[in-house]
This record gives structure tokens, sequence and C-alpha cells, in this order.
């Protein structure tokens, strides 16, 4: 099935009151490099979460690999995701106490990856952090501590990769290499991509750019 993702009419309204999103309904396609692109507060990684599970709409549907979220509890969630949906963040969130290399074995081996070890060992290798292997953390510059949880995510094989602001914290350089990387992956790996952004020197990478505004889709 070609369709990846897809939000029926999707709201979201906080306790507070605050409409972060406002009917978005939004379809990704298998293989699809897509951008979500507006200004700050237009509801980019309320959108991204409830497209990955982590959070709940207000009304409205996320139909994923042709499943509705809203009919499973968060067990089933959570086995659902697993194998298919990555969640790549702006702030790592890097266990800091364990190296790069053990940082990617701890996730696998709660996904249960066999031959973790030099699978481990291949993605870091490719995400060019072969030679940092048993640093920690915060012995990392901020573009590959990225890079580390980008193999964190690529551990698991995932089908869709959401990705909110994965190169807020980079420089311009660092976060053309970040994009470099995930375009390699989508292309070499078919692996999907929805990518919140509101840096529009990163524009041009995308296939398509959803824009958002007030929590609508302009
Ligand atoms: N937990 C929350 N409670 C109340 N309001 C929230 C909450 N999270 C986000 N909001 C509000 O919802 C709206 C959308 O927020 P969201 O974080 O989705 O925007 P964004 O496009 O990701 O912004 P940014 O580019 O700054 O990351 C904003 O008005 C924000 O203040
Ligand atoms: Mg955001």
């Amino acid at each position: 099935m070609s369709e990846v993702v897809r939000t029926e009419n999707l709201w979201k309204v906080y306790p507070d009151g605050t409409r972060a999103l406002r009917g978005v309904n939004i379809t990704v396609k298998r293989g699809e490099f897509v951008g979500i692109m507006g200004p700050s507060g237009s509801g980019k990684s309320t959108l991204l979460h409830l497209i990955g599970g982590l959070d709940r709409p207000t009304k409205g549907e996320v139909v994923l690999f042709g499943r509705r979220l809203s009919l499973m509890d968060e067990d089933e969630l959570a086995e659902f995701r697993k194998g298919k949906v990555a969640y790549i963040f702006q702030f790592y969130y890097l266990l800091e106490d364990f190296n790069v290399l053990e940082n990617l074995l701890i996730v696998a081996e709660m996904a249960g990856i066999k031959r973790a070890e030099e699978k481990a060992k291949r993605i870091l290798e490719f995400l060019r952090l072969s030679h940092r292997l048993k640093h920690k953390p915060n012995q990392l510059s901020g573009g590959e501590q990225q890079r580390v949880a980008i193999g964190r995510a690529l551990i698991l094989d995932p089908v869709l990769i959401l990705a909110d602001e994965p190169t807020g914290n980079l420089d311009m350089e660092e976060g053309i290499r970040i994009f470099e990387v995930f375009k390699n992956l989508n292309e070499a790996k078919g692996i999907t991509f929805l990518v919140a952004t509101h840096n529009l020197e990163l524009k041009r990478f995308f296939n398509r750019v959803i824009n958002l505004r007030d929590g609508e889709v302009v």
C-alpha cells in the first residue's frame, strides 16, 4: 500500500484552549520526502506528535499504514509502531551515561533486534561516526549528537521517520549534512520522511512541502 500517513480533519485543542491544529488533512505516500514548514507556533510539532502516536487528537483521525490510531490503546500503539516509525527530536535525548555505540545497542535490545552490535557499527560507519564509538554524548559536537540520534532511529529499520527540527541546534553547514544523510536514506532505502523545519534554506531538499499557518494547511 503506497499510503503511509493520512490525517482526517485533525484537531488538537490543548487543555488551556489553544487550538494548535484546526482540521488538518494531509496524505503522505511511501518514499516521499516531505517537509512540514510554517512559523513558530503554527502546529508542526503537534502534527508530528499526533502522527507518531505520541499524543492523541481532540478530534479527527490519524491513519498510519492503513490502521486507525484511535482504535488502539497505548500498548497496541507501541507494538504497532515498533519497527515502522522512528522519531528524531531537536534535542537528541541521548543517554548521557552511555557511549555512542551503547546508545544504539540499548535501543536495539529493547526492540529485540538481532546481531545488533554488527548492525550498529555498520550504521555508525555510514553516519561517519566510527571514530567516536566510545565517546559519551557530551564529548561530541551538536552535529555528531544528531547523527547518533539518527543512528538510534535507523537501527530500528523504520519505514517512516518523523523528524522535528532535526537541525534546529546546528549551524547551516552541519544542517545541510544532516539533510544529505536523510536524502540518501530516502533514495537508497526508500524510507519515507516527514520533517518539520522552519529553515527556508532546507526547503530545496523536499519533494513536497506542507505549509502550516495557525494550525491549518495553507
Ligand atoms: N502542551 C501545550 N499546551 C498548550 N499549548 C501548547 C502546548 N504545546 C503547544 N502549544 C501551543 O500550540 C501551538 C502550536 O505549537 P507547536 O509546538 O505545534 O508549534 P510549532 O510549529 O512546532 O512551533 P516551533 O516552530 O516553535 O517549534 C502554539 O500556539 C503553542 O503555544
Ligand atoms: Mg516545534
